[in-house]
């Protein structure tokens, strides 16, 4: 199965999606950052890496519609988003339907948006997490996939609590691809996901605790 896999940064998740060593191939990655870290990532591993610099578009329907153009050149039946730190148009979300994943820093949908670890502490949770998730048009709202809850501690920063959460997104979001690309996920009418276990049964997906 093709993938692209779209960042803005240092591209960790990139990295342990690399490090996983999925059958899938990785037929690009695409920053909207030109300085991005994680496209010499890509580039050491011998996978096409791009930028498309959103600076250099005034419209943001522009810009996607420049991205779509790019990214459809690789006919990737899945679009991975890692650390892609841009607001994505409603047609853009709608031409990848279905094949559009996002992690998010927090047990959603708890914590939409920015600053979720900062968030997340002022709130008093005790248990926070991360969650990959189909995208849809409403930002940080699509099928949840698979999510993994990190216990906070008394003395948690929202740095000390980004490190463990972000140890846990790497855990999750190479195994969430994996079942994508062995054609597991079910997105059920109601938007719960569900995964087709080996025996073709069906089973909610769930983790408990940090899988560090
Ligand atoms: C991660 O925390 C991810 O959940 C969020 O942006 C960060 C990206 O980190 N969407 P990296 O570039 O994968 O290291």
């Amino acid at each position: 199965m093709k993938l692209v896999v779209l960042i803005s940064g240092r591209g960790s998740n990139l990295k342990a999606i690399l490090d996983a060593r999925l059958p899938v191939e990785i037929a690009a990655v695409i920053s909207n950052r030109p300085d991005a870290g994680g496209l010499d990532l890509a580039r050491a591993q011998g996978i096409p890496a791009l930028a498309l610099d959103h600076k250099q578009y005034t419209q943001r329907e522009d810009f996607d519609n420049a991205l779509i153009e790019v990214i459809d050149r690789y006919q990737p039946e899945l679009v991975v988003l890692a650390g892609y730190l841009r607001i994505l148009s409603d047609s853009f979300v709608m031409h990848y339907a279905g094949r559009l994943m996002n992690i998010h820093p927090s047990l959603l949908p708890s914590f939409p948006g920015l600053d979720t670890h900062a968030r997340a502490l002022a709130a008093g949770v005790k248990i926070h997490g991360c969650t990959v998730h189909f995208v849809t048009p409403t930002l940080d709202h699509g099928p949840i996939v698979l999510q993994a809850a990190v216990a906070v501690r008394a003395d948690d920063t929202p740095v000390t609590l980004a490190a463990r959460v972000l140890a846990a997104e790497h855990c999750i979001y190479p195994k969430a691809i994996a079942w994508f690309a062995e054609r597991r996920l079910l997105v059920q009418s109601d938007g719960r996901v569900n995964l087709r276990d080996d025996s073709g049964s069906e089973q909610t997906l769930f983790i408990s605790g940090s899988p560090s």
